[in-house]
């Protein structure tokens, strides 16, 4: 068994509290390999902002579970030596059982994720709470979620939203325990969010939920996934350069900045990741199709990543400046 507290992790408590009060959200970024967590780090140190480190089961497939942790260590480490550190949360992201959850934080994770939301409700409380009883021994956070996602979560696709019903938020939260919680107003995962006809704006989420959720449990933190704002000159840049995604759209920044200063305190963000380093790449490689250097195109991807992540603490969820 690692601590998560020899590692300089913090768990998401007092972040969030911080955030609470500062009328802010911390970012949540995935990272699956070297370059992200690195134009992560960097970032949020130049910005001054906490952050919060996600691994998905998926990355942990990716980039061999040991090595992943170690690279987070690592990451670590790098903030640790830095003249004016930041608090950085190591978090599970969409644990779909209490045994990866336990595997995580036994080898360092300061939070964790169980989704049981594709579960009957009762079933997702008591899968939740059989995590939250294991975490909380060791001073591990643990959010929980309530209402499915339109999209894809964790290999499970969902055709259409469930949003969340305020009126089962009170229970969820009292008989699980859970320090945070996952909502469904309207975002989705991936870089398709909205199915849009011509000349159709991208609509609001459903903040009348939010605000009736936040009605029943005044001042817990909550959390939005799927919030990534699919930036269009990402997604021109990658059709201009041989790919394809016409269509692609996100949540908008300013509807994000409304999230941020509410009771939403985490914000999810991968797609936003994924498009700046295809978009980079892409461009290079037809700039340069002699360039076989992994560096010469991960360096760029890198750079521009970083750049994308202090621009959404600054601008989005106010969260730079607040370390
Ligand atoms: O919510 C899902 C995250 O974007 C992680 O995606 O399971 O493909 O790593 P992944
Ligand atoms: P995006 O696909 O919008 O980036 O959402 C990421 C997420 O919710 C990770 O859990
Ligand atoms: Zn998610």
């Amino acid at each position: 068994m690692v601590s998560y507290k020899d590692l300089g992790f913090v768990n998401t408590k007092d972040m969030f509290k911080k955030a609470m009060e500062g009328k802010y959200a911390i970012p949540a970024y995935n990272f699956n390999n070297m370059e992200q967590l690195q134009a992560i780090i960097s970032g949020c140190l130049e910005s001054r902002s906490p952050v919060i480190l996600q691994v998905s089961k998926g990355a942990r497939d990716y980039a061999n579970q040991t090595l992943l942790r170690y690279m987070a260590e690592g990451a670590m480490a790098v903030v640790k030596s830095h003249k004016t550190p930041v608090p950085v949360a190591l978090h599970l992201d969409h644990g779909d059982t209490y045994e990866l959850c336990v595997s995580c934080i036994e080898s360092g994770f300061s939070s964790v994720m169980i989704d049981g939301s594709s579960h009957p409700f009762e079933e997702n409380i008591a899968l939740t709470k059989k995590v939250v009883d294991y975490a909380h021994k060791y001073d591990v956070t643990v959010e929980g979620e309530l209402g499915v996602l339109a999209g894809i979560e964790e290999h499970v696709s969902h055709e259409v939203s469930h949003y969340t019903d305020p009126n089962d938020v009170e229970k969820f939260v009292n008989a699980t325990g859970v320090d945070s919680l996952a909502i469904s107003i309207g975002t989705s995962h991936g870089a398709y969010k909205f199915k849009l006809k011509p000349g159709e704006k991208v609509p609001e989420l459903r903040f009348d939920i939010l605000e009736e959720i936040e009605k029943r449990i005044p001042g817990f933190p909550i959390v939005l996934h799927g919030s990534s704002s699919v930036l269009p000159e990402y997604v021109q840049i990658i059709n201009q350069n041989g790919g394809k995604m016409e269509g692609a759209v996100g949540v908008p920044e300013d509807q994000l900045r409304k999230a941020a200063a509410s009771s939403v305190c985490k914000i999810n963000i991968d797609s936003d990741g994924r498009l700046v380093m295809t978009a980079i790449i892409r461009k290079e490689f037809n700039k340069n199709p002699g360039n076989f250097d992994p560096r010469k195109y991960l360096g760029p991807a890198r750079e521009e990543l970083m750049k994308m992540i202090i621009n959404k603490n600054k601008e989005v969820l106010g969260s730079a400046g607040r370390a």
